[in-house]
């Protein structure tokens, strides 16, 4: 773990204004320095645009594909840009094979993106959502998404795609995508992940849960900016896949130039899967700079440092007895804090005086740091909401 010097080191690392204990990195993740510096320097590079060389442009959105296929299993020909988490599930749910008598899986309360595009394709082929609920009735416990998923696909062998993340958007609960996987292979079924909420946090295991999609917004835990997202597609889609939208960005681009007749060949890997307009320079810089850092830091020191930050807070509530404030096995960066009803808007308004800047949603406040939030304001965040239960 380390230590408090080194944390305030890497808290300056970020350009976030003093005075604010910034909590929402579900949101949107913190501003590094140089992800800023970087997205200034482009901004101020347009006023030139025809300075920057085709090549160049080229090799910076390679260099982005091969740091994001860092993240994964290192193959650069897996990865696409696109917009939106949104828009690579749509493409997921599109091309996947799903007919009247077969299901998809998601989780209940499941964040919309990877909701509607599942909703739609249902309506379109007659096949069955199955909302998973927490708690299901096989599961003993409440916050077991695991094994509530496991029961639901022992139930209802028509379910031929599960659509889910690693870590709930609400509060953080963790899913065993080993587990899921295993089981969801052995009955022939997809797995399409969005890992909006963990990519860039956690580290991922692409060989063992041989998704057939997977996606990811860029402005989270990624620490890039809002409206590029990443997507990986398994080597068949790779291979079979169809875009969503036809560009000539996506195709060989020399020969989409010449205006042929019928449109040439994709270009390799999931290429073919690159979104119009996703080649945005300023954009491109800023996530150059941010996988830089996140790899830099390396994935398991950062989930660690972040793990540090979330277990400081727990412990503070624990040492008062408020266990059963915190989400349970949470992820190492994201906790949901569900005080009783009656003390949820003290203990909101206790944090935002203190200020702190957090998600506050179906009942819970969702706790969220980076490492711009030292360990111990991080206590000093737990003595708040303790504070404020020792007033009321
Ligand atoms: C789990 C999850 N998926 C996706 C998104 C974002 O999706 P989109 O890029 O479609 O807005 C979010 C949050 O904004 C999220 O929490």
């Amino acid at each position: 773990m380390p230590s408090d010097l080194d944390d305030i080191a890497l808290a300056a690392l970020f350009a976030t204004p003093p005075g604010t204990l910034y909590l929402n990195a579900a949101s949107h993740g913190p501003r590094l320095r140089s992800v800023q510096a970087a997205a200034e320097t482009a901004v101020a590079a347009g006023i030139a645009p025809w300075r920057l060389g085709e090549e160049e442009w080229i090799a910076s959105i390679e260099h982005v594909r091969t740091l994001v296929a860092g993240f994964f299993d290192g193959d650069a020909d897996a990865v696409a840009m696109v917009p939106s988490a949104g828009y690579g599930l749509s493409l997921a749910a599109r091309n996947l094979p799903l007919s009247r008598d077969e299901a998809v899986l998601v989780l209940a309360g499941q964040f919309p993106s990877n909701l509607l595009p599942w909703q739609q394709r249902c309506a379109e082929t007659g096949a069955r959502m199955v909302h998973v609920q927490r708690g299901y009735e096989h599961s003993s416990h409440a916050h077991d998404w695991t094994n509530a998923v496991l029961a639901a696909l022992d139930d209802d062998p028509g379910i031929r795609i599960l659509a889910l993340p690693h870590a709930y958007w609400h509060d953080g609960t963790l899913l065993d995508l080993d587990r899921i996987a295993a089981c969801a292979h052995a009955r022939g079924a997809a797995l399409v992940l969005d890992l909006s909420q963990s990519l860039g946090a956690l580290p991922t295991a692409i060989e063992r849960w041989r998704p057939a999609f997977v996606i990811s917004v860029g402005h989270k835990w990624m620490l890039g900016s809002y409206g590029l997202a990443y997507l990986w597609a398994s080597p068949h889609w790779r291979e079979h896949g169809e875009p969503l939208e036809q560009t000539w960005f996506a195709r060989e681009h020399d020969a989409a130039m010449a205006s042929p007749l019928r449109p040439p060949r994709y270009r390799p890997g999931a290429r073919r899967f690159d979104a119009g307009g996703i080649a945005h320079a300023e954009k491109l810089a800023m996530a150059a700079a941010a996988l830089e850092q996140l790899h830099a830091w390396g994935i398991e020191n950062l989930r660690d440092a972040l793990q540090a930050r979330t277990a400081a807070f727990d412990t503070v509530l624990r040492e008062h007895g408020l266990d059963d404030w915190i989400t349970p096995n949470h992820a190492p960066h994201l906790l949901g804090l569900r005080p009783p009803a009656e003390r949820l808007d003290a203990v909101a308004k206790a944090l935002t005086e203190a200020g702190a800047v957090f998600t506050r949603r179906h009942g819970q406040l969702r706790i969220a740091p980076h490492l711009q939030v030292t360990v111990a304001q991080m206590r000093e965040v737990g003595g708040v909401v303790v504070g404020s239960v020792q007033q009321s």
